[in-house]
């Protein structure tokens, strides 16, 4: 069998990471989730004061970006990797709503985004990689053999992204995760450079109401059929 690339993309809590850590670990493959590097890049932002509810600085934190060191650890406890911002394991603060409410406008930077996507291509140039994202299927590997764009309702994601934060012990307000999620990809699908997009060679997936092992085995499937 020949290695693969796999690149997911799709709105805002639709389940790319849970079917994208499924799949690399019944691959054998990397599996990287680029949200994490945007967060990353905003949590520096916050720590510098680049950017706040009402101000950001993009100027400023682009001039910072040689500055920011992004990789990503594997945890073998937990089976997957996790993120470091200069050298600092970062994982637990780039899931708070807080990040999650900046980053679509630190994401909107085109300084910003090929900084991260040259990273990504770099870690992906020998294949055997599942990546999830928003622009990967589009910009980072546009010759992906296999790529799925998932989708949601807004409220069953938005019950998801709540359930993953209460169960971390985070307070949270659901209204406050809809309107968050609604407003993310809002931002990301009408952004001028890298929008998400469904591409013509993308199969769609609504796991509105499909399970996830009805799910993992459909995407097996198409995997098989490729490799
Ligand atoms: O995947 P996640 O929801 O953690 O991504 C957080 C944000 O990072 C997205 O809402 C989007 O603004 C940005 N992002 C992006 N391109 C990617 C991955 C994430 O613009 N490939």
């Amino acid at each position: 069998t020949k290695k693969i690339t796999i690149a997911i993309d799709g709105f805002s809590s639709t389940g790319k990471s849970t079917i994208a850590k499924q799949l690399a670990k019944e691959l054998g493959y990397v599996y990287v989730d680029t949200g994490a590097m945007y967060r990353a890049v905003t949590l520096y932002a916050m720590q510098h004061g680049y950017i706040s509810e009402n101000h950001f600085d993009s100027k400023g934190l682009i001039e910072e970006l040689p500055a920011i060191s992004l990789s990503f650890t594997f945890n073998k406890k937990l089976g997957f990797a996790e993120m470091y911002l200069n050298g600092v394991n970062v994982e637990k603060e780039i899931r708070t709503i807080e990040v999650s409410k900046l980053v679509s406008k630190v994401a909107e930077i085109s300084e910003i985004r090929k900084k991260l996507v040259r990273e990504q291509q770099e870690m992906g140039k020998n294949k055997g990689i599942v990546m999830d994202g928003r622009d990967i299927g589009t910009v980072v590997f546009p010759d992906a053999e296999l790529k799925l764009f998932m989708t949601a309702s807004a409220s069953k994601r938005a019950t998801r992204r709540y359930k993953e934060l209460l169960d971390r012990g985070d307070k949270v307000n659901y209204e406050d995760i809809l309107q968050n999620v609604q407003e993310r990809d809002r931002i990301d699908s009408t952004r001028k450079d890298s929008p998400l997009v469904m591409t013509d060679d993308a199969i769609e997936f609504d796991n509105s109401d499909m399970g996830l092992k009805e799910q993992f085995e459909r995407i097996m499937r198409l995997v098989n059929d490729r490799i």
